[in-house]
């Protein structure tokens, strides 16, 4: 790999009001040709999308943008960098918020407060020939001034938390500066780098957690990620990790207290 990320003043930040989904919209440019590195943002999204195709409630006053990007690797590392762009959203958000230490990460990608859903991350890409990508767009929503009260996993925002108020465009811009930074440590050090800090903000590591896959649940101690960002979970009497590449992760002990 070889292709770093502009400096952020370097990085256009594309305003694009009321939109469907800055994602969608990332889509079409990606496919007329926008540079690696374009930054959408959007003050309200109509549809909005989370993963797993859940529904991502954008009213005005949250964080909605997305990065239009061309790396340089083979489609099989993209998860990566939904890691990498976690560690800048909780790294920027520890500037706007006074105990950043209660910042956590919950597999793959949401950053929790005090095991409430902050902001969450959705990364879409396209195949190019053979094994590499395309592009790669990377969303991300904050919940800056409110957050939705009817979901599975409870959320919150930094209003809610105290955090230090700020224009919705200086926070994309902190992210953007962020998301660089980690981008770039990633592209020098590789995963491994990239592994580790997310893992020192890991909510539940070595705690007993369950996880809803496909066709069924397992539970089990979340002991770590592996070189992929692939989630390891050791179930009672194994002594091999279960892999889990896509599910959503309920740790018990962050259970217990809602
Ligand atoms: C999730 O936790 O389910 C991921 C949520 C990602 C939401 C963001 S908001 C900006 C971008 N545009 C979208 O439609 N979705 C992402």
């Amino acid at each position: 790999m070889t292709q770093k990320l502009p400096n952020f003043e370097d990085i256009p930040v594309i305003a694009l009001g009321r939109t469907d989904s800055t994602n969608a919209e990332g889509h079409r440019r990606a496919e007329a040709g926008a540079a690696h590195g374009t930054l959408l943002w959007a003050t309200e999204q109509t549809a909005g999308r989370g993963r797993r195709g859940r529904e991502w409630i954008s009213k005005p006053g949250n964080l909605y943008a997305s990065l239009v990007l061309r790396p340089d690797c083979e489609a099989k590392r993209a998860t990566q960098i939904a890691f990498v762009a976690a560690l800048a959203v909780s790294g920027f958000l520890g500037d706007y918020f006074s105990e950043a230490k209660r910042l956590q990460h919950k597999w793959p990608n949401d950053v929790l407060v005090d095991g409430r859903k902050l902001a969450g991350i959705l990364a879409e890409s396209r195949m190019g020939k053979g094994a590499a990508l395309e592009w790669l767009v990377l969303g991300v929503g904050v919940n800056v001034d409110s957050y939705p009260e009817d979901v599975e996993w409870p959320a919150i925002s930094l209003r809610e938390i105290g955090g230090k108020p700020a224009e919705i465009a200086e926070l994309v811009e902190a992210f953007g500066r962020a998301f660089t930074f980690w981008y770039n440590t990633w592209q020098k050090n590789g995963f491994e780098s990239i592994r580790e800090a997310w893992l020192d903000r890991a909510v539940g590591l070595g705690e007993p957690i369950r996880v809803r896959l496909q066709q069924e649940t397992i539970e089990g101690l979340f002991t770590g990620l592996d070189e992929d960002g692939t989630l390891l979970v050791l179930k009672a009497g194994e002594t091999v990790p279960f892999r889990v590449t896509a599910g959503d992760v309920f740790p018990t002990a962050v259970l217990r207290n809602h």
